[in-house]
Order: C-alpha cells, then structure tokens, then sequence
C-alpha cells in the first residue's frame, strides 16, 4: 500500500491488511510543536490539560511533580542512570547484544511465527536465570526479575518481521527469502534481553517486579491485544516501550505526552449496480458512477465534518471495476484507510464512512456493503502517552542521553498495536534514534534498504532498564 510522508522526524509503521507499508513522519519545530500540541489538547483535553499535579486522568498513580524529595534523588538517580549505561556500554555485553541482534536478523519470523525467536529469547532467558511464562499469543513470553511483589512494571519488545526481500548487502543479511527485520524488532527483542541482563544484575536494588513482555505479531494480527487476552498484562500497573527511528540520530530519545499515534482503520466496500453494454448506459446501473460519487463524498468528511485542529485521515487508496472496455460492471469495490486521533473521531469516522458509500450509492441505484474487518482485528486504537509515564520517560532519557538529546517530537499519523495496552493501563511509548549518514542507516522502517547502526542497543537496553528500575524506585 502507499507510503505517507510528512517534513521529517521520526517515523513509524505497521503493517496492515493489504500489504506491509506506511510511513508517517512528522517536523518538530517549537511552532509547529505547539499547533500539533494544541490539536492534541482539542481531541482529548481530559488528556492533555495539565491536571492539578501532573498526572493525566488516566494514570491512578500518585500526581506529584518532582518536589524537594525529588532534587536529593535526582542526584541518586542520575548516579544510578550512569552506572546502569555502564553496564549497557561493557565490551562483552555490547558484543552480545550485537550477536542477539544479528541471529534474529538473519532469521526472521513473521506474526504469530516467532518461534525460533521467541526460543532464543527463552534460551538467554534461562542463562541468565530469569524466571517466565510462556506461551502468551502463540509465541509470546513473559519475565519477571525482581521481588516478585508489587508494583509490577512491564517493559514489551515486538519480535515480529515483515514479509520484504532484503536488499542490504551485509554479513548478517536476512537468510530467509521475501523476510525481512525492515521496522527494527530485531533490534527491541535485543535491547529488551539486554535490559533484562542489566536488571538481573541488579535485582537487588528493584524495589518491585519488571516485568518483560516480548510480544508477537506487531506488524500483523494485533499481537498485542492476545497478549493482554491470554494475561500477559495481568497485575501490570503501567507499560513502556521503544522504537527504533531513522530519522534522528543514534542514541537520541524523542516521545511526546497524550495522543502520539493515530488510530487505524481499513474500509472494504462493495458496490453493485447491474452490468451492460457500455454503449447503452440505460439498461444497466453503473455502479462505476456511483462508486466515483462516494469517492468524492468521502473527501468531505474530514474537511467539512471534522474540527480542523482535529488531525483525520480518509484515503481511498483501491478502486477496482471491471476489466472489459465495451461493458459496465456488476460491481465496483472501493478500499482504503482512515486515520484519527480519538476514539470518538475514529469511530465517528468509521460510522460515517459506510453512511456515505451507502447512500451515495443509493443516489444512483445501486447498492453497496463497507467492511471494516473488525472480526480479523485490524482495527488499531489510536497511541496515547499518559502524561505521567511520559514524564517519567523524560526525566530518565535525559540522565541518560542529556538534555539536548532529547526530543518532544510531533505526533503522527502511523499506528502501532501497542496502542492496545495505552487503552487498558497508563502506558507511553518512545522512540531512539539509529540514524548515522555513515553507515547509511538512513532508510525508513519498510524499505528493503531498512538497516540500524548497532551502537543503538546499548542505549535502548540501558533506556529500558533505568525507566523500569527508576519507576520502582520512586513507587515501591
Ligand atoms: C491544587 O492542589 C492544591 C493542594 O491540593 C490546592 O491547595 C490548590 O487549591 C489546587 N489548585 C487548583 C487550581 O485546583
Ligand atoms: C471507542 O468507541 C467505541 C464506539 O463508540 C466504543 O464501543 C469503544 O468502547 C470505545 N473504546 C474506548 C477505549 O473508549
Ligand atoms: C557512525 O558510525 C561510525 C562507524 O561505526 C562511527 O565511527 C561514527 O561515530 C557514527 N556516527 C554517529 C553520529 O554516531
Ligand atoms: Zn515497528
């Protein structure tokens, strides 16, 4: 399917229906920061409205912003950030890293087919003593280091790959033909283990249980969601994640609190009419008429129904009828995708898109159904960043990487199922940059030219760690 592109930053992707593809990127400037931002606040202001505290209204947590008690732990914290980086950055542990990586690079596994993933997953697991559950999802695992007791954090890494042909030349290319690691979860299965070593390392010091989700089925199939229906998420109180992104250079951390990606959505319609000799349009009913009027009237929802600072989505990106050139069709379909920021958009969007096909087609006789695959599961909600947990995000990426490398970056129009989790528990979502001009890894999630620069892992091991041993920390 099409590929979208905005001015630039991070992007991201899944795979959805029709093929793998979509990219969504955004620019981050502080103007366009602040329009974004303000978009945001209309769609949800329960959301983004700073509460009184600094917790959202979906986090239960306590609401205190940093206070004094907090600038003497600050200093603990940065400490502690530090020697966790340490511990990322040792030689022996950055070369393991690579090794994991590269092993599930050259062997990748589609949804719901990580097996030999998740048994390599399992198998470091087990060296390095951590105890799991298994299996959630088909392939998915759960872990838990620390004192077995609340608060339970859980940190997820997707396993998933996607089914493109490799086109980068290198030592560890992809084995297997037509698959390919092209979104990076190669690269958060790894710097997820290597998190899970620092931790181990450090179990002592939890002051509660992290719990590791590796999960299948990202990029297909909503492999987050059977997590969460087999138990995965059970006792959890809130969720973090990382994505790997192109766009910003290696080791830099970007995320954004509230709405961050959109929700996803695909429409399949039918419309029929009754097919005839194109010299004598009388006789039939042209459902190519009427599925080019729907075409049209779709184009109005999102700019005359939709609250402009309210970002939407309506594409249709299928439009197929008959083949014979003397003969109108019996039937035309019409498929494509919508996008939103809301569930209430969303699902507004979803409503209004069958009444349009439906009634347009009507206007010109003919009859139309819309799918929207709700029983394949290919509905994804929009990603929403608690603003606690995006705080706590913050606060750790910037003892870790710095302050100037940190990004509030805009929100965009791509979807991610980890999206499922941000509806049930607080939950936020981030990015680390993987971008170095040269080693070339400059190529967007979905291209077969997609590669990460390696020094990345660390990082994002180092990153998992410390937000889960800090968030314990300040909460158990
Ligand atoms: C915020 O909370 C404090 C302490 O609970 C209270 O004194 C203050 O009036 C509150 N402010 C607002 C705007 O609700
Ligand atoms: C989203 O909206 C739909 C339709 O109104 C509703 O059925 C669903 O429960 C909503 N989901 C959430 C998470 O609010
Ligand atoms: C890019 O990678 C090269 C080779 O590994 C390294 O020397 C260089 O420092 C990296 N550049 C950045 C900006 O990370
Ligand atoms: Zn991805």
């Amino acid at each position: 399917m099409g590929v979208l592109r905005g001015p630039g930053f991070f992007s991201i992707s899944i795979l959805l229906l029709l093929g793998y593809s979509r990219i969504i990127s955004g620019s981050t400037s502080t103007d366009l920061l602040y329009s974004y931002f303000e978009g945001g606040a209309y769609i949800s202001s329960e959301d983004l409205t700073p509460k009184n505290g600094s917790s959202s209204q979906r986090s239960n947590l306590p609401s205190t912003s940093p206070s004094l008690e907090d600038e003497e732990y600050g200093v603990r914290s940065s400490m502690y950030s530090e020697e966790i980086l340490e511990l990322a950055k040792r030689p022996e542990t950055v070369e393991w890293l690579k090794g994991l990586r590269r092993r599930i690079h050259e062997n990748p596994e589609l949804a719901f087919q990580e097996y030999e993933t998740s048994r390599l997953v399992r198998s470091e697991l087990d060296r390095l003593q951590i105890s799991y559950r298994f299996p959630f999802a088909e392939t998915g695992i759960r872990a838990s280091i620390g004192t077995g007791s609340p608060p339970f954090i859980a940190i997820r890494a997707d396993m998933d790959a996607l089914p493109i042909q490799e086109a980068v030349e290198w030592e560890h290319k992809s084995k297997v033909p037509g698959k390919m690691h092209a979104c990076g979860h190669d690269a958060h299965t790894a710097m997820l283990l290597g998190a899970a070593k620092i931790l181990k390392s450090r179990e002592h010091n939890l002051k509660g249980t992290v719990i590791l989700v590796f999960q299948p089925a990202e990029e297909a199939g909503n492999g987050a969601k059977r997590m969460m229906q087999d138990g995965a998420l059970e006792d959890v109180e809130a969720i973090f994640a990382i994505h790997v992104s192109h766009e910003r250079p290696t080791g830099t951390i970007g995320s954004r609190p509230g709405p961050l990606l959109a929700g996803c959505g695909f429409f399949k319609a039918v419309i029929s009419g009754r097919k005839g000799h194109a010299e004598s349009p009388h006789l039939s009913v042209d459902p190519v008429l009427a599925a080019s009027a729907a075409v049209i009237s779709l184009q109005s929802l999102v700019s005359r129904e939709a609250n402009p600072l309210d970002s939407q989505v309506v594409s249709v990106a299928s439009f197929n009828g008959g083949d014979d050139l003397d003969l109108i069709p019996q039937s035309v379909t019409l498929a494509g995708t919508f996008r939103a920021f809301s569930n209430a958009s969303f699902y507004r969007l979803l409503q209004r898109i069958e009444e349009v096909i439906v009634e347009q087609a009507s206007v010109y006789r003919c009859s139309a159904t819309v799918d929207f695959f709700e029983k394949k599961t290919q509905i994804y909600p929009p990603t929403v960043n608690d603003e606690y947990m995006y705080e706590h995000v913050r606060k750790v990426a910037i003892d870790l990487v710095g302050a100037k490398n940190f990004i509030v970056v805009p929100p965009m129009m791509g979807a991610e199922d980890f999206s499922f989790y941000s509806e049930m528990i607080p939950a936020a979502f981030f990015y680390i940059g993987v971008r170095n001009e040269t080693l070339g890894s400059t190529h967007s999630g979905h291209s077969p030219y997609f590669m990460i620069d390696e020094e990345v892992l660390p990082i994002g091991a180092a990153a998992h760690a410390a937000i889960a041993e800090r968030y314990l920390n300040e909460h158990g």
